[in-house]
């Protein structure tokens, strides 16, 4: 069966009906303390844009890439390839080094620029780092690489906190033509040690420890334990963060600081073809086993610089906040590529919203008057329930207010935007994904009205499609609700998933043929603005961290007493939504706190401490159909008190059950 095959109807609208709903046009006080003026210069010019586009790609695609990339050598072909056919290519037989693109570029042109403002986990202990410095610490670190045999086409695992070191790292690799892996610093060992393995990575980069929220994690023994089961790495480049004493395996380990030390300032970016592969990023889908999301040089770069230009409306001399970590596509495409690809500062913020208080954020941006902000809405939820005494901030630089990850209420837009933005930045609701690479539906800050809740409309190239899940068809014409897919190729898309491009078609382009699937249901209102309702496949979104309910069940079932367990997503005030888990033990164990205390362990051990299930249950059986396939839909309905919907129950195996698991859920609350 196909991957991502939709199989649950898209959940009832998050929002209000879109017709009830104000229209905000952007800010006037945004307008008035800009630069200059918007890239675009209004809507009208956006929608002609958007036509040339849709209509004339090759056309589109090719003016942008010759205006916001530097080439070594120039392309002939802008794009060739299908959705059906899986082989899009783009920009074929151009060359070009994205650090040249990130950093050379900018540093001989003004070396004392800012390239990262670096805000540490302690206040005040932050830095700065010119792209001059940028330069010269990227070319010592990619001679590093070299030298403990890293060539083009390799693929380098990179496990670090939020620090200067990580941009550092990733543009080391993308300098000598590697391919970085990096694994989120919150996943744990055995996750990171199945990604190293799936990426066949040699060279693993990390801290002594990282620091986060005043907690100190414990990255290199975390490494240590993935790596006893990773024979074929070689060398490990610890970055000392804290000075803790940590243990050190002999000519495997290395410290960053003294290898740096042997090498020159500057090496030459290693020209790459357009479709070589600039990073590999896993992510959750809807079987067990995380995707190794390919993505390529050129087009990616592309997608970064256009969407930073376009829709966060990044100007000279901007100073760009993404609160993102760099572990996520979020850090990887807005902390670091789109900000260094248009010569901006970018903000690396190491810690928490919440930590030393709940006006951290704030804070930064006053500091540092920054321009753009952008952020999950979870982070919002909290800090909105935090109290607004804590946003006594001025931020008077804020020119655009940027919200991605899940779906933000109305009530949490208009407190970003009144509470926040004091009404004079612009909110704009970006919709993407880990395989789009970069924003694919959202407002152009200074230019699209924007609804509160609705994603608003198409960026450039993208060609939306709601297609109806129960025939298959697309449905035409506004006012329609279906599941979200997409009709043309764009730049930035991801190229296959690593080692199985079987996987990525069936995923992706198989469900609906001739359109790339995005597993989220979505409408399409009167006036054609998009509002995204969810996925509609078996991914949970919690705090924005995208998790397969099968990989949390693949999780627990290691654990031995386990016979079978469902996990299902749960709506969750702060978090969006929280991970439940329905577990049936084997014979001989009893269902008491402690093993539900160990199930959540063991969660945290297979996967990492964001995963945990919020609760878990252990239910004599499982509700399943007499093919035994579980019916996650019941256990999501009396999670939800709704016992006295679920729908007809006669097809289950047993269906006296259902009552069981309703008394446990009752005992339980
Ligand atoms: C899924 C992708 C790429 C950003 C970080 C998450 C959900 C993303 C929105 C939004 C409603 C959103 C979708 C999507 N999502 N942005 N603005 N409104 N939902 O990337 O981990 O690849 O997850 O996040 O469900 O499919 P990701």
């Amino acid at each position: 069966m196909a991957d991502a095959a939709p199989n649950q109807p898209p959940k009832a609208p998050v929002v209000a009906e879109a017709h009830e709903v104000d229209t905000y046009h952007p800010p006037q006080k945004m307008l008035e303390k800009h630069p200059s003026k918007p890239h675009i210069s209004g809507i009208e010019e956006y929608q002609q844009l958007y036509k040339e586009s849709i209509t004339e790609p090759n056309k589109f695609w090719g003016r942008l890439a010759r205006e916001l990339l530097t080439w070594s050598k120039d392309f002939q072909t802008v794009h060739s390839g299908t959705l059906e056919g899986g082989d899009n290519a783009w920009f074929l037989e151009g060359e070009l080094n994205a650090s040249y693109n990130c950093v050379d570029r900018h540093a001989f042109k003004d070396p004392n620029k800012v390239a990262i403002i670096y805000e540490a986990d302690e206040p005040n202990e932050g830095r700065t780092v010119t792209y001059g410095e940028l330069l010269r610490e990227v070319s010592k670190t990619a001679y590093v690489l070299k030298q403990m045999g890293v060539r083009k086409g390799d693929t380098v695992a990179i496990y670090l906190p939020m620090i200067p070191e990580a941009l550092v790292a990733f543009l080391a690799c993308s300098r000598i033509g590697a391919v970085h892996s990096v694994v989120f610093a919150g996943f744990s060992a055995d996750s990171l040690r199945d990604r190293v393995i799936d990426a066949q990575s040699k060279v693993v980069i990390t801290t002594d420890e990282g620091k986060r929220g005043g907690k100190l994690i414990g990255t290199k023994k975390i490494v240590d334990d993935a790596l006893k089961q990773c024979p074929d790495v070689s060398h490990v480049l610890v970055y000392k963060r804290t000075g803790a004493d940590v243990p050190w395996t002999k000519g495997r380990d290395y410290w960053w600081h003294e290898e740096v030390d042997k090498w020159p300032s500057y090496i030459a970016p290693e020209p790459v073809n357009s479709e070589d592969p600039l990073f590999l990023l896993y992510t959750s889908g809807s079987t067990g086993k995380p995707k190794g999301v390919l993505h390529t040089t050129a087009g990616y770069l592309l997608g970064a610089a256009a969407t930073g230009k376009y829709v966060f409306d990044i100007h000279d001399g901007d100073r760009y906040f993404c609160g993102g970590d760099v572990g996520w596509i979020t850090g990887h495409t807005y902390v670091v590529y789109a900000p260094l690809l248009l010569g901006v500062s970018t903000v690396v913020f190491e810690g928490t919203p919440a930590y030393p208080n709940f006006s951290r954020y704030w804070d930064i941006i006053d500091k540092h008057k920054v321009t753009q902000f952008y952020v999950a809405p979870t982070a919002l939820r909290l800090l909105k329930r935090a109290g607004n005494q804590h946003v006594r901030n001025e931020m008077k630089h804020l020119r655009v207010l940027g919200s991605v990850g899940e779906p933000i209420a109305a009530e949490v837009w208009k407190w970003y935007f009144e509470i926040v933005g004091k009404e004079e930045a612009q909110i704009i609701d970006t919709y993407w994904q880990t395989e789009t690479g970069s924003n694919v539906i959202t407002p152009l800050a200074g230019v699209t009205p924007t609804k509160p809740g609705s994603a608003s409309l198409p960026f450039f190239g993208i060609e939306p499609a709601i297609i109806d899940p129960v025939s298959g068809e697309e449905i035409h014409g506004n006012d329609v609700e279906g599941v979200l897919a997409f009709k043309q190729a764009w730049p930035s898309m991801t190229r296959t998933v690593w080692g199985a491009h079987k996987r990525y078609m069936d995923t992706y382009f198989n469900v609906y043929k001739g359109y790339y699937f995005t597993g989220d249901g979505a409408g399409r209102d009167h006036e054609g603005f998009y509002w995204i309702r969810g996925r509609v496949d078996d991914v949970v979104n919690v705090s924005g961290h995208r998790l397969s309910t099968a990989e949390i069940e693949a999780a627990l079932i290691e654990h031995s007493a386990v016979a079978e367990s469902a996990v299902v997503g749960v709506a969750d005030e702060l978090t969006g939504q929280a991970v439940n888990a329905f577990v049936a033990i084997k014979e001989g164990n009893d269902a008491t706190d402690a093993l539900r205390k160990e199930f959540v362990l063991q969660v945290r051990k297979s996967i990492g401490p964001f995963a945990a299930p919020k609760a878990v249950f252990i239910v004599p059986d499982l509700p399943k159909t007499r093919s035994g396939k579980i019916m996650r839909r019941i256990l999501r309905k009396i999670l939800a008190g709704e016992e006295d919907q679920l729908g007809d129950t006669s097809t289950l195996s047993d269906p006296s059950v259902v009552d069981k698991i309703i008394a446990v859920v009752h005992d339980a609350r």
